[in-house]
């Protein structure tokens, strides 16, 4: 397919070897959020280098990742292992029947998409989980009060690039993941991470 993704082989390199390993305590939270719920079978949406894959797998839930990158998908494939499935695709039109799963993650991805697409994203992950399955949503939320993680985390969103961060800074004046519930279904549990910028979300499809 064509690949119209801004991260490239190099954006793919960079996530692997600085995004991933600060992100090590979300994969765990989003993968307990998983059991707990019931979810055995997972697609996880913009998946970059599969990191959260991964952990799904080592805890015996079958990891499905889709991305539009080209390059994220190889290296994810590259890093393996084998059982995990990776689909390079496109959120916004998810190659994947109704109800296909018991879980649909969405991490950290909304944010970098205008108002609009983050709408369509979500209800293509709402489509494809089954009914009493779970959506889970993490995203950042604008902290109360400024503190370390929010300034480093509005450095790199900056170093992301002009339009990465301009759909970022709309998002955030929007209320951040407080403005996409409207879109889910009814949320059954939230808790707050990285200092409280960033919040897990669990909505439960009925
Ligand atoms: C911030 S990164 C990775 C987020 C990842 N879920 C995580 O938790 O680390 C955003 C990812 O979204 C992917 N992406 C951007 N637009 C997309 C789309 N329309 N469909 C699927 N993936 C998309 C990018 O290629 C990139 O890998």
């Amino acid at each position: 397919m064509n690949d119209f993704s801004t991260y490239g082989r190099v954006s793919a390199r960079v996530y692997s070897w600085l995004i991933d390993p600060l992100l090590s305590s979300l994969r765990r939270e989003i993968t307990a959020t998983c059991l707990a719920h019931g979810v055995t079978d997972v697609i996880d949406i913009a998946c970059a280098t599969g990191e959260q894959c991964r952990d799904l797998q080592r805890a015996g839930i079958v990891a499905t990742g889709i991305d539009l990158s080209g390059a994220m998908i190889e290296r994810a494939r590259k890093i393996g292992p084998p059982e995990i499935r990776y689909v390079q695709g496109s959120a916004l039109s998810l190659p994947f029947p109704t109800e296909s799963f018991t879980g649909a993650i969405l991490s950290l991805c909304l944010h970098e998409h205008p108002a609009h697409e983050r709408e369509r994203m979500i209800s293509e992950a709402v489509r494809v989980v089954r009914p009493g399955g779970a959506v889970i949503a993490a995203e950042y939320s604008p902290p109360g009060r400024i503190n370390r993680t929010w300034v480093l985390i509005q450095v790199i969103e900056r170093l992301a690039g002009h339009e990465h961060f301009y759909n970022f800074r709309k998002f955030i004046q929007a209320g951040g993941i407080e403005s996409v519930v409207r879109y889910l279904p009814p949320v059954t549990e939230q808790r707050s991470l990285f200092q409280r910028t960033v919040k897990i979300i669990v909505a439960k499809k009925g």
